[in-house]
C-alpha cells in the first residue's frame, strides 16, 4: 500500500538527516566519521553532495531518536535501520559511515555502512535489507546524479563500489553508477538503457569477478547495448586510482583502455587455453554463442572477423559456427 512506502520514505529521510547530522554536528561524528572521509581525500562539497553521514557507537542511539520524533517501530523494523531481538531493539548501523541509496528520483530507499577498522571478523560494509522501496536488484546506486550526464555522454560506466561511484564524481566524470557488490541484473541495465546503449564496465584490477561477471555482460548484449570493459591495474580500483593521479590523467587512462568486450573476453580465454586444441574449440562455442546473442545482424559479422584474428582461425569457420547456433536457435 502506498501509505507503507511513504512511511519508508520518510523514516529513510529523517535517517539520512540523522546520520548528516552526527557526522558534521557530534565530537563523535567529527573525530571518526568525518575524519575518515577526508583522510581518504574526500571533499567537504562531495560529502554533502552525497549525503554522506556516520552512525553512532552506541547501541541504540538512532533507534531512540525516532521513537521520540513520533517513527513507529513497526517501519523502523521495515526499513532494517532497526534490529529487533528478543524483545530489544538495536540500530543495524553502528560506528559505520554511512551512504545513503537513492531511486532514479533521490528519495533514499537504505543505506550501505562502511567499517572504520581493518577487523576481518567484521563485514566491511553492511547494508539495508530489502524492503517495500528497496529492491536490491533494480537499484543502482548513485543513477540520481548521473542520469543527465549519462544522456549528455551518451555512456554509463559500471563501477563496483559506492567509493568508486564518489570519486569519480570527485574527478569530474558523473556518469557513473555501481551495481553494489551484485552481478548485474536485467532489471538494472534496462534502468540505464532509458538512458544510454551504451556502456563501459570498470573492473577492479582483482581479476577474481571478472570471469564471473561474463554472464551478467551475456545479457546486456542481448539487450542491444554496446558494452566496453576497462581493467584497472592490479590491486586498484576506480577509487584508489582516482586518487592518485589527476582528471586528466584518469580520463586517459580510461579511454586508452577501453577495449570493447567481446574482444576483451576473447583475449582473456584465450591465454588460458595455451594451445590446448579441445580448450579452444571450447572457447570458440563459447565466444560464438556470445556474439549470437547480439540482436543487430549488422554487428555480428563485425565482431566475428574481430574474434577470427584474435584466435588467429579463419573468419569463414567462425561465420560457420555463428550462422549453425543462429539457426538452431529459430
Ligand atoms: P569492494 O570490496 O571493492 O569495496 O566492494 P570498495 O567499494 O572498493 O570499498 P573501499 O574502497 O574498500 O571502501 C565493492 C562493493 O561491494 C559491496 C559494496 O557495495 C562495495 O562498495 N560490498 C563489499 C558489500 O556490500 N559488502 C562487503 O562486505 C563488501
Ligand atoms: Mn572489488
Ligand atoms: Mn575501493
Ligand atoms: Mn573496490
Ligand atoms: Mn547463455
Amino acid at each position: 500500500q502506498d501509505t507503507d512506502r511513504d512511511s519508508l520514505f520518510s523514516l529513510n529521510d529523517f535517517a539520512r538527516k540523522f546520520y548528516v547530522n552526527t557526522l558534521f554536528e557530534t565530537e563523535e561524528g567529527k573525530a571518526i566519521g568525518l575524519s575518515y572521509f577526508l583522510e581518504r581525500g574526500f571533499r567537504e562539497d562531495i560529502i554533502r553532495k552525497f549525503q554522506l553521514g556516520f552512525s553512532p557507537t552506541a547501541w541504540d542511539t538512532f533507534t531512540k531518536t525516532a521513537l521520540q520524533n513520533g517513527y513507529s517501530e513497526k517501519y523502523l523494523v521495515d526499513s532494517g535501520l532497526t534490529i529487533s531481538k528478543d524483545g530489544k531493539h538495536y540500530d543495524r548501523f553502528r560506528e559505520r559511515v554511512m551512504f545513503p541509496i537513492h531511486n532514479l528520483t533521490g528519495k533514499v530507499i537504505g543505506f550501505g555502512g562502511r567499517i572504520l577498522t581493518s577487523d576481518k571478523t567484521k563485514p566491511k560494509y553492511v547494508n539495508s535489507p530489502e524492503s517495500e522501496v528497496y529492491n536490491k536488484s533494480k537499484s543502482l546506486y548513485g543513477i540520481w546524479l548521473a542520469r543527465n550526464s549519462i544522456v549528455a555522454r551518451d555512456n554509463c560506466f559500471l563501477v563496483e563500489g559506492y567509493t568508486d561511484v564518489i570519486s569519480l564524481h570527485q574527478s569530474g566524470i558523473e556518469n557513473v553508477v555501481a551495481s553494489s557488490g551484485t552481478s548485474l541484473t536485467t532489471d538494472q541495465i534496462r534502468l540505464i538503457s532509458k538512458f544510454t546503449r551504451n556502456i563501459t564496465i570498470l573492473y577492479d584490477g582483482d581479476p577474481a569477478g571478472i570471469k564471473a561477471s561474463f554472464r551478467g555482460i551475456d545479457m546486456i548484449l542481448e539487450q542491444g547495448m554496446n558494452v566496453k570493459v576497462v581493467l584497472f591495474p592490479d590491486g586498484e580500483d576506480p577509487d584508489s586510482y582516482a586518487r592518485k593521479h589527476s582528471s586528466s590523467d584518469l580520463e586517459g587512462f580510461i579511454s586508452n583502455n577501453s577495449d570493447d568486450f567481446i574482444a576483451f573476453k576473447t583475449r582473456l580465454l584465450l591465454d588460458e587455453t595455451q594451445n590446448d586444441p579441445v580448450k579452444k574449440a571450447r572457447l570458440i562455442h563459447e565466444i560464438i554463442h556470445t556474439i549470437s546473442l547480439i540482436p543487430d545482424p549488422i554487428i555480428r559479422p563485425l565482431f566475428i572477423r574481430e574474434c577470427a584474428e584474435i584466435m588467429q582461425i579463419a573468419e569463414q569457420t567462425l561465420m560457420n559456427e555463428l550462422n549453425k547456433l543462429l539457426r538452431k536457435k529459430k
